[in-house]
């Protein structure tokens, strides 16, 4: 089984592939809404749950698209969306990110900024009047493990906020993600592999789990921001 399997494994068990609860999921869907979005796009949507969210919730005038490489995460989340009725008011593009020209009234890119070449272009490139993202930031002092691993990553939610500001959003609201989220995803992606019962899959979800504990727990934060133009 190849570590990719592996890790389609972790990602189908989390309802995001992302360290976010119901509870801020909740949130961001008013947050999008707020906006009154005729068009929704979510870059590097994956299963784009958090879309059809905000699609359901936001009715006949409110239209999503969701474009990733990951065919097989389109499928689902057209699948999804069939099955929730709002088939018809979704569509899902297999296309790089940096590729779609279509418009957007509220921009979502949710851990997908490396598809923009990191968090600085993906925020310069995004035209919006309203744009929720969410992607990863030093909460802590990285050990090299993590920089080896992830990369240089801005310092603080300082800098994210600058970051922000210097592509010329203002910004609405910025939050991280709790230990609480982070300890809920990292262990139901570590079931999910676990679950497949092979000696690969046990090893593999054993060797995350330590990864977690012993480097990047309270350590790689995950940023939430809600920005306007
Ligand atoms: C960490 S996952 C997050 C998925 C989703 N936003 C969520 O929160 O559940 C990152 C996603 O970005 C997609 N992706 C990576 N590179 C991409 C690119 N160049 N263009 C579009 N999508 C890309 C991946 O296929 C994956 O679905």
């Amino acid at each position: 089984m190849t570590d990719r399997a592996l890790r389609e494994a972790g990602a189908a068990a989390v309802r995001f592939n992302a360290p976010l609860s119901d509870e801020r999921a909740a949130h961001l869907i008013e947050a999008a809404l707020t906006a009154l979005p005729g068009v929704v796009v979510d870059y590097g949507c994956g299963r784009a749950e958090l879309l059809l969210g905000i699609v359901a919730q936001g009715g006949a005038g409110v239209r999503g698209v969701g474009i990733d490489l990951d065919e097989r995460a389109l499928d689902t989340a057209s699948a999804n969306a069939a099955a929730r009725e709002i088939g018809e008011r979704t569509s899902f593009v297999a296309l790089d990110a940096t590729s779609y020209t279509g418009a957007a009234d509220v921009a979502i890119s949710i851990g997908a900024s490396h598809a923009f070449g990191g968090f600085a272009a993906m925020l310069q490139r995004l035209r919006a009047s309203r744009a929720i993202v969410a992607d990863g930031f030093w909460a802590a002092a990285p050990d090299q493990w993590c920089l080896d691993t992830f990369g240089e990553l801005p310092r603080g939610l300082p800098e994210v906020e600058a970051i922000a500001a210097a592509a010329g959003w203002d910004v609405a609201e910025l939050d991280a993600s709790t230990l609480d989220e982070w300890d809920a995803f990292e262990d139901t992606w570590a079931a999910g592999v676990a679950a497949l019962k092979t000696d690969a899959a046990w090893e593999f979800a054993a060797t995350r789990a330590t990864e977690y504990r012993d480097h990047y727990r309270g350590v790689l934060g995950f940023a939430w921001l809600v920005l306007d133009r």
